[in-house]
């Protein structure tokens, strides 16, 4: 795992669990009192003082935090930590081909993903329950694209995760027509999200060595699955 708690130890991680869990906690103990306080050091918890104790809420960090330990979990009893996402394809104001092009990134993209993507990314408008499982793809541990600077600008670092797209309605018989798919399922794509993604952030964006909509056969609104992985 590239990216563990850190900030914080495993006793505060309990205590963040039990926040989470119950929405409160007795806090009149001082060693749970303690574990608070440093979890809101590290801006895991926000707390409000109210007329007859304290209401603790978990932060989006927080929440990060647990989902990397649930990751753990899946990777130990289940063998992998892939998040399987839905939604429809959708168009968005052609920035994907912009930014994509940017030598500053096209260069990061050749040495750590291994291709030169075609220029765009591809939308996927998330569905409801996807939107929420997305928070488990955050905890996977992602490729790195660092940020860079031009005469005129800095441009921000982004996550890639490896990514398998599937039709929905792929009958799992396609014909295997070459190394990266079989015309329902594309194997070599990634995901990529800026560093600071927006809480409840509702569309994905993938990348591939080529235009995903004519491998694909995909059409707005036509409804795909997202297998993430790790590095
Ligand atoms: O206009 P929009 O922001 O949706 O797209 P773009 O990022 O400029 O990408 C150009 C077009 O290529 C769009 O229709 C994308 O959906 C598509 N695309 C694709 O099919 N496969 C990719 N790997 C990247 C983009």
């Amino acid at each position: 795992m590239a990216r563990t708690a850190g900030r914080v130890g495993h006793d505060e991680l309990a205590t963040l669990k039990l926040v989470a869990l119950d929405g409160a906690l007795d806090a009149s103990n001082q060693t749970a009192s303690r574990r608070l306080q440093r979890l809101e050091d590290a801006d895991y918890v926000e707390r409000e003082m109210t007329g007859d104790g304290q209401l603790v809420a978990v932060t989006g960090t927080g929440e990060r935090a647990l989902q990397r330990e649930y990751a753990d979990y899946r990777r130990l009893f289940e063998g992998d930590a892939d998040v399987a996402l839905s939604g429809t394809v959708t168009s968005g104001m052609g920035e994907g081909r912009h930014y994509i092009s940017l030598p500053g990134y096209m260069r990061q993209f050749r040495e750590r993903l291994g291709y030169e993507p075609y220029e765009g990314t591809l939308n996927v408008d998330l569905d409801d329950g996807s939107v929420r499982d997305r928070a488990r793809m955050d905890a996977l541990a992602p490729i790195d694209i660092d940020g860079w600077a031009d005469e005129d600008r800095t441009y921000g670092p982004a996550y890639c995760w490896p990514a398998r797209v599937e039709r929905a309605d792929a009958s799992g018989e396609g014909e295997r027509n070459d190394a990266s798919g079989d015309g329902d399922r594309y194997d070599a794509a990634h995901v990529i999200a800026p560093e600071r993604t927006h809480h409840g952030d509702d569309q994905l964006e993938v990348i591939a060595p080529d235009r995903l909509r004519d491998e694909l056969h995909l059409a707005d609104g036509d409804t795909l699955t997202i297998h993430v992985s790790e590095q």
